[in-house]
């Protein structure tokens, strides 16, 4: 493929959303829409990704990856004008430009390609993604004459032969060279007074280089989105593919409507998903897992046979045929081995529960390092924070905790140890032995009985 460099514009404010945040920076399924758009375009290698940033633009350009250049539009005069912002990175540039706007996240990256290949192949000045579509309306028509593009009309200045062209400028466009020279050329003659970025294809046209457009196979993808009610739709569309593709790979999801999964999700086949559940982005599952009740999951790693009841999981590496729950919270750090079972109302963080470990109730497990066959009674806490710094635990295999026990870290408590119910552990205790540590039991008479 020809070399090429891409320019994202996006400095508009996107009004039509309402919103202090700038229209690009709203996320879809988790990511940002500038970040889709990006995302799109790197696999096909290009040298250079420009954004032109212009409304609120340090709020987009701490969230945008080190090597994309950001230039600015001060004033938003138009699309044309925003394009010109790059100039002073592209200008000396040989290869070919893509433009593309900031919020059309679904376009596909095979639209991108055959248009990059198409303007090349045809040695042609600029190259259009068209899409026919129904219901035209406020798009810029593509105006042919046989092959060639002749120009392109927005909708306030289409005659009403124009408007009825169904065949739309989807803001896709591939241009060699040329463009900076024709972008000096447009003028702000039109009802919205802006420099339209559309009006360089005339310009091209007229002074004798050949202009194309290429009609996308799929128009869905090149949607822009412009309000919330165009987000919402982009997110249904975007699941209802997501979870599609996961029926294709063997996974069942009982209630569709239901069930929210990102797009990034990696889920085996036969693991059922239960309504309610909330899959968050990083989440990887393995085969023949259950999620189900109102489980919400992120950034985890959860191995083969797994089940997840009613519990919230963040930042977990959860082993073989592990069960979580119900009503869990597994939080950042929690590796948990084969065949662990954090059950009702326990809390874990930064701990490693080792293989058949279990925390059944009401505990909370944090900086601990907890060995093979470990049983920790119900209630038992863990208390790492001295209100200054924070402490580990380390409890050797097959130990046995009984219920209620505090454990003030730092402590070492050994191999097959027996902590008694109750105790309040404040010292190592060595392998093997018993730990009572409460006071004992005194049984006195009553008054007056
Ligand atoms: C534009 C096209 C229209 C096309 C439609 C597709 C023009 C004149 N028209 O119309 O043919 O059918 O997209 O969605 O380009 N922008 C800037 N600075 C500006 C103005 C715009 O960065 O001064 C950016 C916006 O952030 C946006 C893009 O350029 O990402 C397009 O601008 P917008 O005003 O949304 O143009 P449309 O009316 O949608
Ligand atoms: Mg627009």
């Amino acid at each position: 493929m020809k070399n090429f460099s891409v320019v994202i514009l996006a400095a508009g404010a996107g009004t039509r959303m309402k919103s202090s945040l700038p229209k690009v920076m709203h996320k879809l399924s988790g990511k940002p829409l500038i970040n889709w758009v990006i995302d799109s375009v790197q696999s096909l290698k290009p040298d250079n990704i420009v954004v032109v940033l212009g409304h609120k633009s340090e709020i987009v350009e701490e969230n945008l990856d080190k090597k994309i250049k950001a230039v600015y539009q001060k004033e938003q005069l138009g699309s044309a004008h925003a394009l010109m912002q790059a100039a002073k990175v592209l200008k000396n540039y040989k290869g070919d430009v893509l433009v593309m706007c900031g919020d059309v996240p679904l376009v596909k990256t095979s639209a991108l390609s055959s248009l990059l290949k198409y303007n090349a192949k045809n040695k042609a000045s600029a190259t259009v993604l068209a899409a026919k579509v129904e219901d035209p309306f406020g798009y810029g028509r593509i105006v042919k004459s046989g092959a060639a593009l002749e120009k392109i009309v927005e909708e306030k200045d289409a005659s009403p032969q124009e408007k009825l062209i169904n065949e739309i400028n989807s803001g896709i466009y591939c241009f060699d060279n040329n463009i900076w020279k024709a972008l000096l050329k447009v003028k702000p003659d039109n009802a919205k007074k802006e420099y339209y970025l559309t009006d360089t294809i005339e310009i091209l046209k007229k002074s004798g280089k050949k202009t194309l457009s290429l009609t996308a196979e799929n128009a869905s993808g090149l949607k822009g989105i412009n309000n919330r009610f165009e987000l919402h739709e982009a997110e249904m569309a975007l699941q209802e593919l997501k979870i599609s593709e996961l029926f294709e790979k063997g996974v069942t999801v009982i209630d569709a409507n239901n069930t929210y999964i990102s797009y990034d999700a990696q889920i085996g086949r036969d693991t059922v998903i239960y309504p309610g559940t909330f899959i968050d982005a990083g989440v990887k599952i393995g085969r023949n897992c259950v999620i189900k009740g109102t489980s919400y999951i992120k950034n985890s790693v959860l191995a083969d046979n797994v089940s997840i009841l009613y519990s919230y999981v963040d930042g977990a590496d959860i082993g073989k045929g592990s069960k979580i729950g119900p009503f869990s919270h597994i939080r950042p750090g929690s590796v948990l081995k084969d065949n662990v079972k954090v059950g009702n109302f326990s809390e874990t963080k930064k701990a490693v529960i080792s293989k058949n470990s279990k925390v059944n109730h009401l505990s909370y497990i944090g900086d601990a390092e907890i060995g093979e066959n470990v049983n920790i009674g119900a209630g038992t806490i863990t208390c790492n924070y001295d209100g200054k710094n924070k402490h580990k635990t380390v409890i050797g295999a097959d130990s046995f905790v009984g219920s209620n026990v505090n454990i003030v870290a730092p402590v070492n408590i050994g191999k097959g140890v027996l902590v008694a119910a109750g105790s309040t552990i404040t010292h190592d205790i060595p392998s093997g032995k018993l730990a009572i540590a409460r006071a004992r039991q005194e049984v006195k008479q009553r008054k007056g009985r």
